[in-house]
């Protein structure tokens, strides 16, 4: 469970955004839709613990996050792997820093895991310059998963993708937010993705920016959508409508 109480946060003493205010519990996500440069980076740097907050607390499980925490895992926009390590190595990463041997069998066992949860097990061996882009952004996505989080921080990991990718790998997210109970921000340009991946979806805009979440009834569980369905595409037009309303206020 992440929660940000009436947080604020900016640069220079200039606010980005203020009074954020929402939690979300394991197996769902939160969606944030947000123009360019509202501040949705900013919003995960600091649930991420390498951000400081000028008002209000993130914690997770109850806890305060004021530095990195190894369950807190953040996959960022750019896949940012090193060209010179294979994919293994590449995902193992995280772990090495948490200064886990590369020799042991828990190493050896969560990097394979890890590789296995996003379907690119037979690629271990292989350097990043032989995959796809889709392939790199499923390995940036294992290396976070392979620290075992159980707060998943995604900062438009699916942007820089063609559409058919991209929906593959929403349909992987479904699967691992499902089986492994991590509670998920996910942060995002596009309304579809929002609508179908978000427990809930918010609007962030403003500036300072700040949220306006959409739905008042239960959070639904991510996924539930049918991509083909009448009844996704009317709530991407609901959502489409909310945003323009916002977005002008
Ligand atoms: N290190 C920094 N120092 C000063 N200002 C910054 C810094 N990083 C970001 N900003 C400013 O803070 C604001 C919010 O930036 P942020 O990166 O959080 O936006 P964003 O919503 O993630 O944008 P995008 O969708 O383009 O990634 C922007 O106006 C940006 O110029
Ligand atoms: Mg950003």
């Amino acid at each position: 469970m992440l929660v940000f109480q009436t947080c604020a946060a900016g640069y220079d003493g200039v606010p980005v955004f203020r009074s954020v205010s929402f939690s979300v519990g394991e197996g769902h996500l939160y969606a944030i839709i947000g123009r360019s440069g509202c501040g949705k980076t900013t919003l995960l740097s600091c649930a991420a613990g390498l951000h400081a907050l000028y008002a209000g607390t993130v914690s997770r499980a109850g806890e305060v996050v004021h530095e990195p925490h190894p369950r807190i895992g953040l996959v960022p926009q750019d896949p940012g792997l090193f060209p010179w390590y294979t994919v293994a190595r590449n995902v193992g990463l995280g772990l090495e820093i948490a200064g886990l041997s590369r020799r042991s069998a828990g190493y050896r066992q969560r990097v394979e895991q890890a590789l296995q949860s996003v379907g690119l097990l037979h690629c271990a061996a292989r350097l990043p310059s032989k995959l796809s882009g889709g392939e790199r952004q499923r390995v940036s996505l294992a290396r976070t998963l392979a620290r075992n989080p159980d707060v998943l921080l995604l900062d438009e990991p699916f942007s820089a993708l063609d559409a058919l990718t991209r929906e593959a790998l929403q349909d992987d997210l479904v699967q691992l937010l499902s089986v492994r109970r991590i509670a998920a921000v996910l942060v995002t340009h596009s309304i579809e993705e929002a609508v179908f991946l978000g427990s809930r979806i918010a609007i962030m805009t403003g500036r300072p920016a700040t949220l306006h979440e959409l739905d008042s009834e239960p959070a639904g569980k991510p996924g539930r959508w049918s991509r083909t369905d009448r009844a996704y595409a009317e709530q991407c037009r609901r959502v489409r409508e909310l945003f323009a309303e916002a977005d002008h206020d």
